[in-house]
């Protein structure tokens, strides 16, 4: 197993995260469409990555990623490519001929407009378009012998993207089509959306809530500390650094948010030191680690914790969340009271529990006993340094 620290992983470097694992099929199981609701840096792509390349008998996953997509026949048409063009295709026209004869006809007409040129394609009136046939073929395809499901990721990122060039009409006529296209189903094909902006926040933002209220939402817990243990030892033993069993669970203690992202980071450092002092692992090994992990050169994993804030609330709210996590940061931990209060003081009038509540389920701060704390100490010593000056 390698240490791999940022990108998503795939293969031996992934660690099993059976439950996540389990919910989800569990949810396909039921014929649910998905949403991972997750912040950034959880493993959502590399939990797509995994069932991708461990699928379950009688299921097929189609991986694709559409932040760079602006525009919603053109999301359509990259839904078409990646769909036939996969091998899932032909597994299902080798099973039934019914399939065989949707495909067929689904097949050519996505050729017919593909033969007009991209702009024409896209715009294309007088012809069927790429969303027309996606739903020509949701409601035939059924999920007997396999069942297609297509992962999106960075989906709210589409969203934003078509909000942006066409306006708000086009994005909320976006979410009600892709919801359409769900409802008019025939089980062939289930989708699971994710993306590390919220599309909760988005949708509101659009005030069109309903148009993903189908969807089934999964939450990504941190890994159990029995599960944590285990990849931080699988880690070091790899890398063939020793340690003191101690000093693992004094590791724990301090990673307290047991997300992959944040162990890796850890033990990146550890193995760094020990590779420079051949020192077995030991409590005082891994302050110093982490002290180093707040290190100025870590800060693009961190940064984009903080820039994903200015995506995710509007320009006013945005000031409130820096403010909130500044007071919650400095602080370490704070009853709900006293953060209410000394945001009034300030003549907050902005609507404080929203954007409280946005923060929490983004992962950054959680409310346990009545008070707040940050979920990442790591992130916390981060935020201290550079953030709060
Ligand atoms: N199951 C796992 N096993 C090992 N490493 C993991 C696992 N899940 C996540 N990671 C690590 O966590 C980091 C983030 O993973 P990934 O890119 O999959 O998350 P993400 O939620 O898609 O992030 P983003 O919001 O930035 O898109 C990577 O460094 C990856 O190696
Ligand atoms: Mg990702």
């Amino acid at each position: 197993m390698n240490n791999i620290v940022g990108q998503p992983v795939s293969g031996t470097d992934y660690f099993e995260r059976d439950i996540i694992t389990r919910l989800i099929y569990r949810r396909l199981d039921s014929g649910s469409n998905l949403f991972m609701a997750a912040p950034r840096r959880v493993g959502k792509t590399s939990i797509m990555y995994h069932l991708r390349d461990n699928p379950k008998e009688g299921y097929a996953f189609i991986y694709l990623a559409t932040e760079s997509i602006d525009d919603a026949e053109l999301y359509f048409k990259r839904l078409f490519d990646a769909l036939l063009n996969s091998e899932v295709v032909s597994r299902k026209v080798k099973a039934s001929e019914k399939s065989k004869g949707i495909f067929e006809v689904i097949t050519d007409k996505v050729k017919k407009i593909g033969a007009f040129g991209v702009e024409i394609e896209l715009q294309s009136k007088t012809e069927e378009k790429y969303s027309d046939i996606f739903l020509e073929l949701m409601k035939k395809l059924d999920n007997e012998h396999v069942r297609i499901v297509m992962m999106i990721d960075e989906f709210p990122s589409t969203v934003e993207n078509i909000h942006k060039k066409n306006g708000e009409t086009a994005a909320v006529h976006f979410l009600k089509l892709n919801r359409t296209i769900r409802q008019e189903s025939s089980g062939g094909i289930q989708f699971i959306y994710t993306g590390s902006i919220g599309l909760p926040a988005i949708v509101n933002r659009l005030n069109t809530p309903e148009s993903i209220n189908d969807l089934n939402q999964v939450e990504i817990p941190p890994l159990s500390p029995e599960d944590g243990k285990l990849f931080i030892e699988k880690l070091l033993n790899s890398a063939k650094v020793p340690y003191e069993s101690t000093a693992i669970d004094y590791l724990l203690e301090k990673i307290n948010w047991l997300m992959p992202f944040f162990i890796q980071l850890s033990v990146q450092e550890l193995v760094d030191l020990y590779d420079q002092n051949k020192t077995k692992i030991n409590s005082e090994v891994v302050d110093r680690a982490f002290d180093r992990i707040c290190n100025r050169r870590n800060n693009t994993h961190f940064d984009s914790y903080y820039n994903r804030l200015r995506d995710a609330f509007s320009e006013e709210d945005y000031q409130l969340a820096l403010e909130i996590l500044n007071i919650i940061a400095e602080r370490n931990k704070l009853s709900k009271e006293t953060l209410f209060e000394q945001l009034q003081s300030k003549g907050e009038q902005r609507d404080i529990n929203a954007v409280i509540e946005s923060l929490e389920y983004d992962g950054y701060i959680n409310l346990q006993d009545g008070h707040y704390t940050f979920n990442s100490p790591i992130l916390q010593l981060w935020w201290n340094k550079y953030i709060r000056v």
